[in-house]
């Protein structure tokens, strides 16, 4: 039998995976930096909080609205409301994670084969989405000079020559992770300006993932729900990361822009949202109260990953004996991870293995994030204090051994 071609993916592990899942079946000591699971993590979860609002009578009747139901989406509204962005029932869709939002996007709004421009470094799990909706990723570069920056002239290039080489129309729209994962990086109100004015000049949708919205490390950006919006705009959210709730499979689109295409955009959002019915009635019922108590959980997540920085940055800070760190930090303005920068004196991912086979510390190769220069790790931020600050010496030894 032959399978579709968008499936025929190479599934062999990396020699990485392989040595992670032979340490993990023999049972040796992994300390694990890339731990994304906040369930895992050794947060207080509050049963009262998470499990109780899943009992409710309402859910045992079955009323499917294909937008989500209007208490569940007017619970997404009052979230944005205490972020200063004024978001209307009318304007959102519900679905069971942010990665069926991106999925429902790429099928509204591009054909076989079209483009969707997307940020790199970025999340590698929008490749294999991008695949299965037979949609083309192309990527445009995220800069690094004293902080990170969007290439906003390369971004215009690119879709200059494919309008000058009669392309141009393949591409229907720019997304990008705000802030970014892993790099942290904000879009700033006058990026955000850039983007909207190129979106109006090549007629393109911008699709903005929020979901690391509510984790600054300093001064918080405003959502791309407020303000006004001059194009087809969707913001994409949900409570894996927001109420920590991987488990709980909920989030959103919210549409803005002119009027018009905003309607028709989400007329359409829904008939694809109602040939699934993704969301049920119980996760439904109880996204309101996981939605307003979420703020608990946000908090311990939040000083974890500070404490967790400020200790990197002081083993860094130790380790420069008075000349140059053999490891030095990124900048970052917000989220889960932080990037280091190392030697190149192998690829990241055998650095990565290194790191493995000899101390039993994981963490990701800076390759899997599409990182275009070599020497670059990516580290979680949530692991428990003692269990990052023990991985972060062992990372600063091996690496300042090699
Ligand atoms: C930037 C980004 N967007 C979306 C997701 C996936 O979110 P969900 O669990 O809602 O599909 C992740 C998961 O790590 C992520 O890092």
């Amino acid at each position: 039998m032959e399978f579709s071609r968008r499936t025929d993916w190479d599934l062999r592990a990396t020699q990485w995976a392989e040595e992670l899942e032979k340490r993990r079946a023999s049972g040796a000591r992994i300390i694990d930096l890339t731990a994304s699971n906040p369930t895992r993590c050794g947060f207080r979860y509050e049963p009262s909080q998470v499990l109780s609002p899943l009992v409710s009578p309402t859910a045992l009747l079955y009323r499917p609205d294909p937008r989500g139901s209007l208490k569940a989406r007017q619970a997404i509204s009052r979230y944005y409301a205490a972020r200063g962005c004024e978001v209307d029932v009318s304007r959102l869709l519900m679905t069971a994670s942010t990665s069926e939002a991106y999925s429902y996007l790429f099928r509204l709004l591009a054909n076989p084969g079209d483009e969707i421009l997307i940020a790199q470094p970025s999340y590698p799990l929008l490749d294999f989405l991008a695949q299965l909706d037979d949609v083309r990723l192309t990527p445009y570069g995220l800069l690094y000079d004293h902080g990170w920056q969007i290439d906003l002239e390369g971004l215009r290039h690119q879709l200059n020559s494919r309008r000058t080489t009669g392309q141009g129309s393949r591409i229907k729209a720019i997304a990008l992770v705000h802030p970014n994962n892993p790099t942290g990086h904000y879009t700033r109100s006058a990026e955000r300006a850039a983007l909207e004015s190129i979106c109006r000049e090549y007629d393109l949708a911008l699709i903005v993932d929020e979901v690391f919205l509510d984790y600054p490390f300093s001064a918080p950006e405003s959502s791309f729900a407020a303000g006004e919006h001059a194009v087809p705009t969707f913001v994409l959210s949900g409570v894996s990361k927001i109420a920590a709730l991987p488990q709980m499979k909920v989030a959103w689109i919210a549409a803005f822009g002119p009027d018009r295409e905003r309607t028709a955009a989400l007329d359409r959002l829904e008939v694809i949202a109602d040939t699934f019915l993704s969301t049920s009635a119980p996760v439904e019922c109880a996204l309101p109260g996981w939605l307003e108590g979420g703020e608990g959980l946000r908090k311990q997540i939040r000083e974890r990953t500070q404490r967790n920085l400020a200790a990197l940055d002081g083993v860094l800070a130790g380790s420069a004996g008075g000349g140059h760190p053999p490891v030095n930090r990124l900048h970052v303005e917000a989220g889960w991870y932080a990037v280091l920068r190392v030697p190149a004196i192998a690829g990241d991912e055998q650095i990565a293995l290194e790191l493995l086979t000899r101390r039993g510390v994981a963490v990701h190769p800076g390759e899997f994030f599409g990182f275009s220069e070599p020497g670059r790790l990516v580290v979680s931020l949530l692991p428990s204090e003692e269990e990052f600050l023990e991985g972060v010496r062992l990372l600063i030894e091996e690496i300042g051994r090699q």
